[in-house]
């Protein structure tokens, strides 16, 4: 195990924001991990457990001991019940696990595709779009609880999963996740509730009809089908979110920057009055959901840009590092969306990634 000092995070978050580890590991297996949290208990350095940071902003170095799980296996088992158990490593990268397990007939993950970030990471803000979250795709997560200095395996409720939300998010460094396991099936039913998504794979069916037949349920009945589908579902998430979504490697980002606030039925209809285009969801439970995106867009921050970072010009959810920026910048830009959000529309906006 070697252990450097003052390592730059640079190619460790998404951002690309240039802060030092004052200590960091990579670390490859249960044994080292533990070796790893000895040494940082040892010398008194506080752990600071790092995934893919594709959910990040670095504001500042980061003292004590950073550490970064590299190992990518995945192992598939296969149940009488039909259904695979697929156990992946936290340092797999998540895009590159959606392929995989597409290539290998098994569907599910495919409204998953494209996201940034490592497998590991995955559960802790419960990835989620197009309609699918981790969630309803996961069985289970082996982690290692520091409080308690046991290996557990948590089932989906143990997680306490929400929109973006978990135990691992809410209870930050005490559970270190080494591995997360999947239940996939060849032929899961597609998800098309998302318009943007079944309105692209409409478009695709009316030049092939064969492919689809409906735009809630446009599966095929063969058996090769429901994979067949399932990978143009994944072509298509890969074509929306480019065309939206900056590719970190050029612009650096996380993704979404600010959570979809949920507001009262009351509070919904006073703003649709003052502001007959905005965008809303109907929750279900007498609450909506407002895209926080058109909020800010409509107070007029997409694209603009300030010390080195920006609101993406594309979609004004996502907040980028236009090279030069820091945290600080990135944060300085955010309170000052909230703040207008907020005296604009009474709507208190949270900030989706981990902020450190
Ligand atoms: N909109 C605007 N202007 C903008 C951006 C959006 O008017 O600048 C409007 C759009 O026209 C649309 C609505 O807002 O009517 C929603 O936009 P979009 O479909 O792009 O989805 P979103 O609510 O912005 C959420 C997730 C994304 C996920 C997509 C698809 C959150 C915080 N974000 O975005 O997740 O990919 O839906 O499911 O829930 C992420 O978490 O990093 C992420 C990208």
């Amino acid at each position: 195990m070697n252990i450097i000092c003052n390592q730059s995070l640079k190619a460790f978050n998404s951002f690309g924001f240039a802060v030092q580890a004052e200590h960091f590991v990579s670390i490859d297996t249960d044994d080292e991990l533990i070796d790893a949290l000895r040494i940082a208990n040892d010398n008194d350095w506080p752990v600071f457990l790092l995934g893919g940071g594709s959910n990040l902003v670095l504001t500042q170095d980061i003292k004590g001991l950073v550490i970064h799980q590299t190992n990518t296996t995945t192992h598939y088992d296969k149940q009488s019940d039909g259904s695979t158990l697929v156990t992946v490593d936290a340092g797999k990268p998540w895009h590159e696990l959606v392929l995989e397990t597409l290539d290998n007939g098994l569907t599910g993950l495919e409204n998953l595709s494209l996201i940034p970030g490592n497998t590991g990471a995955a559960p802790v803000q419960n990835i989620g779009a197009y309609g699918v979250e981790l969630a309803d795709r996961m069985h289970s997560v082996r982690c290692y609880h520091r409080p308690s200095q046991q290996w557990l395996t948590l089932l989906p409720d143990d997680c306490v999963f929400g929109y973006r939300d978990s135990v691992f998010k809410r209870e930050p460094n005490q559970y270190v996740i080494t591995q997360v396991v999947f239940q996939l099936r060849s032929d899961t039913p597609p998800v098309l509730s998302y318009k943007a998504l079944a309105r692209a794979m409409n478009v695709i069916s009316d030049r092939n009809p064969k492919v689809a037949s409906s735009n809630t349920n446009p599966i095929g009945t063969g058996p090769g089908e429901p994979v067949a589908q399932a990978k143009l579902i994944s072509d298509t998430v890969i074509r929306i979110r480019q065309s939206k979504l900056p590719d970190p490697k050029q612009l650096g980002n996380a993704g979404s920057f600010f959570k979809n606030p949920v507001i009262s039925k009351d509070h919904a209809e006073a703003l649709k009055v003052s502001h007959p285009d905005i965008v809303s969801y109907p929750l279900g439970d007498g609450q909506l959901k407002l895209a926080a995106g058109w909020l800010i867009d409509e107070l007029g921050f997409r694209g603009i840009e300030a010390d080195g970072v920006g609101v993406h010009t594309e979609q004004a959810l996502v907040l980028v590092n236009r090279g030069d920026g820091d945290g600080q910048a990135l944060m300085a830009l955010a309170r000052a969306i909230i703040d207008r959000v907020d005296k604009e529309f009474g709507v208190k906006l949270e900030i989706e990634p981990i902020v450190v």
